[in-house]
C-alpha cells in the first residue's frame, strides 16, 4: 500500500478549524487507502519561546484531538515526534545537502521571523523546514496532506529527495502534497483575507475546537462580513462570506451551489445563525470526545506507544539506508 504522512504542531492550547477542515479531515478520509502516520512534531513546537509543563500537556491534548477526529490507532500509526529519534537524525544528513540560500526562501521562516524580529528568531525555527523534510522522508511517504501554508515546504522536500537521489543513488521516495482546494485555506473570521491562524490578533477570528458552544456562537455570528446583502459565492469581491460557504461545505459536505440557492432571497445574519449552529454541534461534541480521551492518559500513552514502535519500524530501516548510501562506516 502507497504511504501518507502528515503532522500538526502542539503549540496552542487546542487545534482550530483551519487545521480541521485543511488537514485532519483529509488524513482521515486517507487512512483506507493508504498506510497512515501521523505525528505530533514537538520537535518543531520548540523552534520558538516555550514553556516545558505546557508543551507536555499539548501533546497530550493534540493526540486527543487526533483520536476525536477520527485518526483510528488500529489502521494508522499515532505518534509523537521525539519518540522517534530517527527524524532528527536525517535532518542533520539532510542539512548538508540544503543550501543556505535555499532554506532563506521559505516564506514562513520569512513571516515568523519578521513578526519577532530576526534577531529573536531562533536557527532552529530556520532548519524547521529540513526537519519536516526528514519527517517525510523517513517514512518514504507517497502523499503528504496539509493546508496550503505548508505547499512550499513539501516542494522544498522534493527537491530534497530528488537531490539525494541523484548524488548517491535512489534512496527516497519523491512524496506529493494532498491539497484539496476546497478547504485548503480556511480564512480568519475577523479579518477574511487572512489564513485562520494559531497566532492570530484578533482571539475572536479563530474557532477553537475546544470551544464552548457560546463562543463558537459568538465568534461565527460576529464574523466580519462584506458590504452587500446578497448570499453569493465571490471568493475576492466577498471574502467573508466565501470563508462562511466553504466551511459550511466542508461541515455539511454540500457543495457550494446548493448552499448559496438554499439561502437565495436571504440575509447574511440568516447564514451566520445556521452555520453558528452546525459549528456549535461539531466542536461540542468533539469537545466532548477530546475531553473524554484525556482522562485516560495511560490508554494515550498505550496507543502513542505503538504507534511509535510502528514508525521506528519503518523509520530505521529508512535510516540504516541513508547512512549506508551516505558514506557511514556501519555494520560493526
Ligand atoms: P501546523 O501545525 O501549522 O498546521 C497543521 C495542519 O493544518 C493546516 N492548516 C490549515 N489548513 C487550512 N486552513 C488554515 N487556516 C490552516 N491552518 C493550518 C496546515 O497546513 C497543516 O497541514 N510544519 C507543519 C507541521 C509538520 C508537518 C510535518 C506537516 C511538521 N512536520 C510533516 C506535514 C508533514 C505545520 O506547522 O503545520
Amino acid at each position: 500500500r502507497p504511504r501518507v504522512l502528515s503532522g500538526a504542531q502542539p503549540t496552542a492550547d487546542s487545534y482550530h478549524l483551519g487545521n480541521y477542515f485543511g488537514a485532519f479531515k483529509q488524513w482521515v478520509a486517507l487512512q483506507d487507502e493508504f498506510e497512515a502516520f501521523y505525528f505530533i512534531p514537538d520537535l518543531h513546537a520548540i523552534t520558538v519561546e516555550y514553556d516545558p509543563a505546557q508543551l507536555r500537556e499539548r501533546t497530550y491534548i493534540a493526540a486527543a484531538q487526533l483520536l476525536a477526529a477520527g485518526v483510528d490507532p488500529s489502521r494508522s500509526a499515532l505518534f509523537v515526534q521525539s519518540h522517534v529519534p530517527e527524524h532528527a537524525q536525517l535532518a542533520w544528513i539532510l542539512g548538508g545537502i540544503t543550501g543556505f540560500g535555499e532554506a532563506s526562501r521559505m516564506t514562513q521562516f520569512k513571516d515568523k521571523s519578521a513578526k519577532n524580529g530576526s534577531d529573536s528568531a531562533s536557527v532552529g525555527l530556520f532548519t524547521y523546514p529540513i526537519l519536516m523534510a526528514a519527517d517525510i522522508l523517513i517514512y518514504q511517504a507517497d502523499r503528504v496532506p496539509v493546508g496550503e501554508d505548508q505547499r512550499q515546504h513539501v516542494e522544498l522536500t522534493r527537491n530534497l529527495a530528488q537531490r539525494f537521489n541523484h548524488r548517491f543513488g535512489e534512496t527516497f521516495v519523491v512524496p506529493e502534497a494532498h491539497i484539496v482546494k476546497a478547504t485548503a485555506k480556511i480564512y480568519d473570521l475577523q479579518d477574511p483575507t487572512a489564513k485562520m491562524s494559531k497566532s492570530s490578533l484578533s482571539p475572536n477570528g479563530v474557532v477553537s475546537l475546544l470551544d464552548s458552544r457560546k463562543q463558537v456562537t459568538k465568534k461565527i455570528r460576529s464574523a466580519v462580513t462584506d458590504s452587500g446583502s446578497e448570499i453569493t459565492w465571490d471568493p475576492t469581491g466577498k471574502p467573508g462570506i466565501a470563508n462562511l460557504l466553504s466551511i459550511y461545505s466542508a461541515l455539511t459536505d454540500q457543495p457550494i451551489d446548493s448552499i448559496v440557492k438554499q439561502y437565495e432571497g436571504q440575509q447574511y445574519g440568516h447564514l451566520k445563525v445556521a452555520l453558528a449552529d452546525l459549528v456549535a454541534d461539531f466542536v461540542e461534541s468533539f469537545g466532548n470526545r477530546t475531553r473524554e480521551l484525556l482522562d485516560d492518559r495511560g490508554e494515550l500513552d498505550r496507543i502513542l506507544a505503538q504507534g511509535a514502535l510502528q514508525a521506528r519500524e519503518v523509520a530505521s530501516k529508512t535510516l540504516e539506508l541513508v547512512y549506508e548510501r551516505s558514506g557511514f562506516v556501519r555494520g560493526i
